[in-house]
């Protein structure tokens, strides 16, 4: 959520779309001669319509407000996306969950990721009672950038999976982090090449591999997560005939086999952003279905996935 290049004096910017939720906070503006001036005092509301009268373009905090403001949004998108679940409002689930990701891979801090169980817990809670849930929360596009619509998919996905092996709460909340954060490291690497639909360069391709080693080391000093979740962001793209990435093992854990295997069927399934056309679940899975017959995936695990998705 930070423009982590502009700083002004300890203040940072942040979005206008999310001031609403730092009513608990300061905020600032840049006059015109350059320097901050308080628009309003921690603890005062922002009440409606001010910001279309008074409106300075761009807000700031202070910087050692920035954990507790960013902690503060995640709750109320938590609370946000549970309102919406209960009134069944897919659109505004899945904005909230885009949200939600966006700020855990724009800026992993600690206190961010500790929000992101109870996101888990609210959503698959929930689809337990109504698996519909997952379906429409997949068929739905948020106008989310695309790693964030692929973490948001993969979670879903992930979500039915362990719905269909009828695994325990904790496995559940378990895969489910390992699904939200097996991309977290794209966070340090250039937008540019995230984003970009057409082939990447050898050295781009190069530099997107690093975002297995560096999600593994943010996780891993987190260490109030199970260390599956850090072994899956570092081994998702590793296959069980060593022609993967970063170290080429096939000694890989279920969990990462897992993933790895989502991961490489949503792109198919849901391509919507980028220059190829959508698949069917069947046609998706048909692609991979060779790469398992070369021994690059799990084939039970890629059995199960099939039965889940194609009804
Ligand atoms: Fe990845
Ligand atoms: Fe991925």
């Amino acid at each position: 959520m930070v423009d982590k290049i502009k700083k002004t004096s300890g203040l940072i910017p942040v979005k206008k779309s999310h001031i609403e939720f730092y009513n608990k906070f300061p905020l600032y503006y840049i006059s015109k001669d350059g320097e901050a001036v308080l628009f309003k005092k921690g603890g005062d509301e922002i009440k409606e319509g001010i910001l279309e009268k008074e409106m300075p373009s761009r807000f700031f905090i202070r910087e050692e407000d920035e954990n507790s403001v960013t902690n503060t949004l995640l709750s109320v998108l938590n609370i946000k996306m549970a309102k919406a679940i209960s009134s069944k409002g897919i659109k505004t689930i899945k904005q909230c969950l885009c949200q939600i990701v966006e700020e855990a891979l724009e800026n992993p801090l600690e206190g961010i990721l500790s929000t992101l169980p109870e996101t888990i817990e609210i959503l698959f809670y929930n689809a337990k009672k109504t698996p519909e849930l997952l379906d429409a929360l997949t068929s739905i596009n948020s106008n989310s950038p695309k790693i964030i619509e692929h973490s948001v998919n993969v979670l879903t996905l992930t979500a039915q999976y362990c719905f269909f092996k009828k695994y325990s709460d904790d496995e559940l909340r378990k895969f489910g982090l390992c699904a939200l954060l097996h991309d977290v490291g794209t966070s340090y690497i250039d937008k540019k090449i995230i984003e970009k639909n057409d082939q990447l360069t050898e050295e781009e391709f190069k530099e997107l591999k690093t975002h297995t080693t560096r999600g593994y080391k943010k996780i891993k000093s987190h260490s109030v997560f199970d260390k599956s979740v850090a072994m899956t962001a570092l081994e998702h793209h590793e296959l069980l005939d060593g022609s993967g990435y970063p170290s080429g093992t096939k000694n890989i854990s279920f969990e990462a086999q897992v993933i790895g295997l989502i991961d490489s069927y949503e792109p198919l399934k849901y391509s919507n952003k980028s220059f190829r056309e959508a698949l069917t679940p069947y046609n998706a899975l048909q692609i991979i279905k060779k790469d398992v017959l070369q021994g690059k995936y799990n084939k039970q695990v890629f059995i199960d996935l099939c039965s889940c998705w194609i009804k």
